[in-house]
């Protein structure tokens, strides 16, 4: 019943300004009363350094986006990770756009050799630096945490791959490149896109995706981008998609898999107080927050 909250002020691993605030709007937005509340103690770490925007070089060798900083600030996150997976705490990681989700699973995957994960997204992320449409590396941090992209990024804590292909689902895709869609029938990643979504349900998507984790996983990560949701539901983020998850089906995944007991580590990124309407996606982000942990009504 412990968590340790760890911010994350990355922006550099897509273009828009404002989502390194994320972690700031979401601690605003109640998350330690709330969680508090459940009867959790929350450790609240602070903030890991990245580096200003102003301040990163893109090393113009690669096509990859300021990869230098977004290396640093992952390796210093991937070892804060993996300090509190050793003292028992549940980490909770707030971002910051998604390419943290390499740092994070750096960490985890180091004392966890079976991870499932849950990939929670209106996007693959499975981009590599020849696949990439934009060369924004939170595109492409569900590749690398598989093994599959720049070494310096794959290679983070020493070890690749973090993950197996058959150990990952995702959930509501509805806007893959084709370089993403390839590698989705390479290695047979299970994906529930917005049409499965809509055709099956979320009760039935979500019975499914625990289910396939629990007979080949020994925990699950969940990666929860807050663009895997309608933009009328949570407009603060850098890449909207249209037609997607509402705020009761995001609610009733997280509270399937609340009672299913199987989430071990979670991080809620890609939260841009800028493009915001008045903190509406951070307060959605710590309400699907609570239900995960637990908040019923009754
Ligand atoms: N597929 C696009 C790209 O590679 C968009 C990725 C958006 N990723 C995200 N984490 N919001 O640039
Ligand atoms: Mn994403
Ligand atoms: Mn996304
Ligand atoms: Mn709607």
């Amino acid at each position: 019943k412990e968590i340790s909250v760890i911010g994350v002020p990355m922006d550099l691993g897509q273009l828009r300004r404002g989502v390194d605030m994320g972690p700031s709007a979401i601690r605003y937005a109640g998350m330690s009363e709330r969680l508090e509340g459940l009867g959790f103690t929350i450790y609240d770490e602070g903030d890991i350094k990245v580096e200003i925007k102003e301040r990163a070089d893109n090393g113009a060798e690669t096509r990859l986006k300021n990869l230098e900083a977004v290396t640093k600030g992952n390796v210093r996150l991937s070892e804060k990770v993996e300090e509190v997976v050793r003292l028992n705490r549940f980490p909770l990681v707030l971002g910051g756009d998604h390419s943290i989700a390499i740092g994070t699973l750096a960490g985890i995957a180091k004392h966890n050799k079976n991870l499932g994960v849950i990939w929670f997204d209106a996007h693959g992320d499975l981009n590599t630096a020849d696949t990439s449409p934009s060369g924004n590396i939170h595109g492409m941090s569900l590749a690398v945490s598989l093994g599959i992209g720049d070494s310096s990024l794959t290679n983070i804590g020493g070890f690749a791959p973090k993950i197996k292909p058959e150990n990952v689902v995702i959930i509501g895709a509805r806007s893959l490149d084709p370089g993403e869609r390839k590698l989705i029938r390479e290695k047979g990643i299970r994906v529930y896109t917005m049409h499965e979504i809509d055709r099956l349900g979320m009760t039935r998507v979500m019975e499914e995706t625990i289910t396939y984790l629990k007979e080949r996983t020994d925990s699950v990560h969940l990666s929860l981008d807050l663009d895997g949701l309608d933009p009328d539901d949570a407009p603060g983020v850098g890449t909207p998609v249209v037609g997607g998850i509402s705020y009761r089906e995001s609610h009733l995944a997280m509270e399937i898999l609340s009672e299913a007991e199987i989430v071990t580590s979670a991080e809620f990124v890609e939260i841009n107080p800028i493009l915001d309407e008045r903190n509406k996606t951070a307060e959605v982000a710590v309400a699907l927050m609570s239900s995960l942990f637990g908040d019923k009504l009754l």
